[in-house]
This record gives structure tokens, C-alpha cells and sequence, in this order.
């Protein structure tokens, strides 16, 4: 026995080591027709620690302090401007984490939406979405916070605004927005708590909701593009695993290793190439310090929120009060979470699904991304009607769903084995190392 195992075995005695990690990954047998959509998990765990590690690093010269210094200038801008100027290493810390932001959410959007086309939603895995959906709340309260601690200017208006959306809510509305901010405008007091729950409270929470969404997963097993369940399966008297199943070690941590590869070249490519991208991850505004008195001409959220926004937008003020946009805001988040319920076909992936709810899908995703680029521009009348047009079809999808997908079947059956064969697979993985391996000789020549 090597010292290594006699190690594992004193700490085995006391302590899960190896039943945990074999249970969460080394022996979790998940099916073998895992495709490119099975990248954005992992991946999502990736960027949530990239985001916490250089989250810490930030937080060592960032100051949370609104108030001006001698040269007229807010002490937490400056502490961003020494971090980019002065800071050993620092414009690149900076850089990783303000695209984390942004690819995090990219790579959210992507996971969700596999999970759409799948049906990975569906009867076992209710709580894996729902836990899910939960995190892409914290997601969003994570990044609305951390968009405030530069102090520019959009992140003083849009902190403005979007807290007082609160203040339309009957009764204790204006209460509300005020003990959120906790000054009767956005202010050095605002910053202080919002740089205490982005560092630490709700990093600690999408800690927790990460590990649940994965316990439950692992606890079900996973569903894969063929919305075959493995475990219905008997199992390979030689390996003694179900039939379509593999052990996720070695074989899916390669592949994860792959899709990290490829992330990692992106990513590089824009920090070092493109850390504003248009004004879409840095907002030009926000190159300007927050000025209280400076209202800039046109307040729009970061990408990733911009949906959202354009469904505030577009709900119009009734009863004399602009509350319906920030309920119509919030039930276009919260109604994701009742999918597994709202969907009645049994029928799990998109590939054996009927042609009305791949019409609805195609619908939704058009409406999702327009609402996306409604969202990011000045309203104007005409835009508004596109965009009411938009948030109808959002709803429609979800609310309409217990019917178009009740007798909705495809034209082909589910089959009761994963279809791929393995030739495709080896094809499929030769052309995206391929890619990799191209991509990687790009990257270290530009570098
Ligand atoms: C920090 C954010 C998140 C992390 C780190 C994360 C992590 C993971 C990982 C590692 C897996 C297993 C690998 C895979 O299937 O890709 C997974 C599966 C899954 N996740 Fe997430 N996730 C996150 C957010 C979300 C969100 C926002 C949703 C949906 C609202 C979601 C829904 C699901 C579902 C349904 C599965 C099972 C997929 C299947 O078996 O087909 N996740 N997640």
C-alpha cells in the first residue's frame, strides 16, 4: 500500500472522502449520450469559483466608500481606477471578473436552455430545476449588487431605478425601497450593504443552492438528449452498470476538460481582446463617475437583465400605478419554476416531441431575444407594441403549455435504448478537438 492510500484510508475513517466523491462524480453513472449541450454545467461551476476567486482579489484593493476624495472623485471609483492603473495584475483581475459577469450568464441561459429542449424538468428532476431556478434569482440579485460597487454612472442610476420599481407596490411600497437603499436616495450607505450580500451573503447561498441542485441531480440521475430514463434499464451483466450508462469518471471528465478548453480560449480571447464588448459587459457610462445630480440620457440594465426590462417596459401603468410592470417583471422569472408542472406531455426531449410545442419553442425563443435587444434601447411607441407583442408570446408559453402539450406527440417514438452510435460520437469528438486544437494554436500565437 503507497503512503497516498494509507492517507486516504486514515482519512476515510473518518471523514466520506471517497464515498462523496465516488457518489457526486467517480462512480455516478450517467447516460452515455451526453452531447455539446452537457458542457454548460460543468462549466457553470467553472465560472463560479473563477468568479469567487477573483472576487477575493478585487475585494484586497476595492473600497465600498461613496463619499468623495480630495480630488473630488467617489473613493470606491477611484479604488477601481487603482486596480486597473496601479495594481500589480489588477486590470486583468478586474477584466476576468466583470466578463465572468456576463459569460456566467451566457453560459446559465445555455444550461437552462438545454434543459428546456430536454425536459430535464420533468418527473424526477423537479427539484434539480427548482433548485436551479433559484439560483439564477441569487444570479441576478449577485450581479445587480455587484454592478453598483464601481460607482459610475450606471451603476448609481440603475440602482435607482430598479429599487425604485419597488416603491409602485401598494402600501408598503415606498417603505420598502427605502429600507432597501437605506437613505432616501442611492448612496454611500446603499453601496455598504450591497458590497456585504454581492461579497459574502449571497455567495454563500448560491453555494449551498449549487451543492442541493447537484445532490438532487446525483440523487435521480441525470436525463440526457434522447429523454431515455437509464435507470429504467437493466443492467450489463459484464459491467454490472445500466445498459446506456457510463461512469461519469474518466469519460465525462474529459469531456468537461474539453468544453473547459474551449471556454477558457474564449474567455482569454475577450479579456484580452474585448473586455467591454460594445458597451455590452462595461457599459461607456459607467467609464464615468456616479454623479447624484446627472441623470444620464439613456438608462439601460447590462445584457443579461435586458429581457427582463423590456417586459417592465412594456406592461403600461393602470389604476394609476406602473406595479403591473414589476409584477409582470417578476412572474416572468418566477413562472420558470412551474414548468415541470405547466408541461403535460410525457414526451421528455425535443426530438420526439409534436410540432406545437416545437412551434411554441421556436415562438419563444424569438420573442426571448427580442425582448433581449427591445430591452437594451430607448423606447419609442413603436417598440413598446413589439415589445407588449413579445411579453404576450413569453407568457403564452408558459401559461398556454397544459394545453398545446397535452396530446402533442411526435413523429417518431421515444426509443427505449439512447440512439447514438459510437461511431458519431468518436466523429463528433475528432472535429471538436479539432477545434480545440486550432483554436489553441490561434490563441498562443496572438498571445
Ligand atoms: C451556478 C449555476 C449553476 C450551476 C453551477 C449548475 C450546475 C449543474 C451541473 C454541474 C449539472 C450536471 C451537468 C449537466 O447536466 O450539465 C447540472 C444539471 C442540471 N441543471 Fe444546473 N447549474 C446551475 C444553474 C441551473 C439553472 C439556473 C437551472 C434551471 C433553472 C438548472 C437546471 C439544471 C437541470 C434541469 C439539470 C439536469 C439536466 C439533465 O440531467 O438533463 N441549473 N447543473
Amino acid at each position: 500500500m503507497t503512503k497516498g492510500q494509507k492517507l486516504l484510508n486514515w482519512v476515510d475513517a473518518r471523514f466520506p472522502l471517497t464515498a462523496l466523491w465516488e457518489s457526486q462524480w467517480g462512480k455516478y453513472i450517467a447516460p452515455k449520450n451526453f452531447n455539446f449541450w452537457y458542457f454548460f454545467g460543468s462549466l457553470a461551476m467553472l465560472v463560479l469559483v473563477l468568479q469567487i476567486v477573483t472576487g477575493i482579489f478585487l475585494t484586497m484593493n476595492y473600497k465600498p466608500d461613496g463619499t468623495l476624495n480630495g480630488a473630488g472623485i467617489p473613493v470606491a471609483f477611484a479604488s477601481v481606477e487603482y486596480i486597473m492603473r496601479d495594481v500589480p495584475g489588477g486590470w486583468i483581475i478586474r477584466y476576468m471578473h466583470s466578463t465572468g459577469a456576463s459569460m456566467f450568464f451566457v453560459v446559465v441561459y445555455l444550461h437552462m436552455f438545454r434543459g428546456l429542449i430536454y425536459g430535464s424538468y420533468k418527473k424526477p428532476r423537479e427539484l434539480v430545476w427548482i433548485f436551479g431556478t433559484l439560483i439564477f434569482l441569487c444570479l441576478m440579485a449577485e450581479a445587480f449588487m455587484g454592478y453598483l460597487l464601481p460607482w459610475g454612472q450606471m451603476s448609481f442610476w440603475g440602482a435607482q431605478v430598479i429599487v425604485n420599481l419597488f416603491g409602485s407596490i401598494p402600501v408598503i411600497g415606498p417603505d420598502l425601497s427605502l429600507w432597501i437603499r437605506g437613505d432616501y436616495v442611492v448612496s454611500d450607505v446603499t453601496l455598504n450593504r450591497f458590497f456585504a450580500l454581492h461579497v459574502i451573503a449571497v455567495p454563500l447561498v448560491l453555494l449551498a443552492l449549487v451543492a442541493a441542485h447537484l445532490m438532487a441531480l446525483h440523487e435521480v440521475g441525470s436525463n440526457n438528449p434522447d429523454g431515455v430514463e437509464i435507470k429504467q434499464q437493466a443492467k450489463d451483466p459484464a459491467t454490472g452498470i445500466y445498459l446506456d450508462g457510463i461512469y461519469s469518471h474518466p469519460y465525462y471528465t474529459v469531456k468537461d476538460i474539453l468544453g473547459v478548453v474551449v471556454f477558457m480560449i474564449v474567455f482569454s480571447v475577450i479579456v484580452f481582446f474585448l473586455p467591454e464588448m460594445g458597451g455590452y459587459f462595461l457599459e461607456h457610462p459607467n467609464f464615468d463617475q456616479a454623479d447624484p445630480l446627472k441623470t444620464p440620457p439613456h438608462i439601460a440594465p447590462v445584457w443579461y437583465f435586458t429581457p427582463f426590462y423590456a417586459i417592465l417596459r412594456a406592461i403600461p401603468s393602470f389604476l394609476g400605478t406602473q406595479v403591473w410592470g414589476v409584477i409582470g417583471m417578476g412572474a416572468a422569472v418566477v413562472i420558470i419554476a412551474f414548468l415541470p408542472w405547466l408541461d403535460r406531455s410525457p414526451i421528455k426531449s425535443i426530438r420526439y416531441r409534436g410540432p406545437k410545442f416545437k412551434f411554441m419553442l421556436v415562438l419563444f425563443i424569438i420573442s426571448f431575444i427580442g425582448l433581449g435587444i427591445l430591452g437594451a434601447l430607448p423606447s419609442t411607441n413603436a417598440r413598446t407594441v413589439i415589445a407588449q407583442l413579445f411579453s404576450f408570446v413569453y407568457f403564452a408559453f408558459f401559461l398556454a403549455m397544459p394545453f398545446y402539450t397535452k396530446n402533442d406527440v411526435g413523429s417518431e417514438p421515444v426509443p427505449a435504448r439512447v440512439t447514438e452510435t459510437n461511431t458519431k460520437r468518436k466523429v463528433r469528438f475528432l472535429v471538436l478537438s479539432l477545434i480545440t486544437l486550432v483554436g489553441a494554436v490561434l490563441f498562443a500565437m496572438n498571445v
